[in-house]
């Protein structure tokens, strides 16, 4: 399928849905107002990959990434790792809440693929 639409009501704040686009794990993210804060936050002068949270995203609330460690193709696990968005168990890479690797091997902060807001609760992915 060329492109998906997400219902976000079905993900929750604080929440990391995974779904399945083009055989790759999407994770769509309700972020917390703390994350979101958080993430604003960061100097992006200190990154490995910079990138600021703001160019990730397209409202605050949602983060959409494609779920795929940038190190060696491992699916990280979510809520997980010292900077509270996502661990990659394979080798130990690290990713924020903004999914930016922040530390361990991976080269680049997770992928954000094209989408768009379709209306207020529903994106579509490709
Ligand atoms: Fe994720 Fe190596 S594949 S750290």
């Amino acid at each position: 399928v060329a492109k998906i639409e997400i219902p976000l009501d079905g993900v929750p704040e604080g929440k990391n849905v995974v779904f399945e686009w083009r055989g790759k794990p999407v994770f769509v993210r309700h972020r917390t107002p703390e994350e979101i804060m958080r993430e604003q936050g960061v100097d992006v002068s200190q990154l490995r990959h910079q990138q600021a949270d703001g160019d990730r995203v397209k409202k605050p609330e949602w983060l959409i990434v494609i779920g795929i460690c940038t190190h060696l193709g491992c699916i990280p696990v979510a809520n997980a790792g010292d900077f509270g968005g996502y661990y990659c168990p394979c080798h130990g890479s690290h990713y924020d809440a903004s999914g930016r690797v922040r530390k361990g091997p991976a080269p680049l902060n997770l992928e954000v693929p094209e989408y768009k807001f379709k209306d207020e609760n529903t994106i579509v992915i490709g």
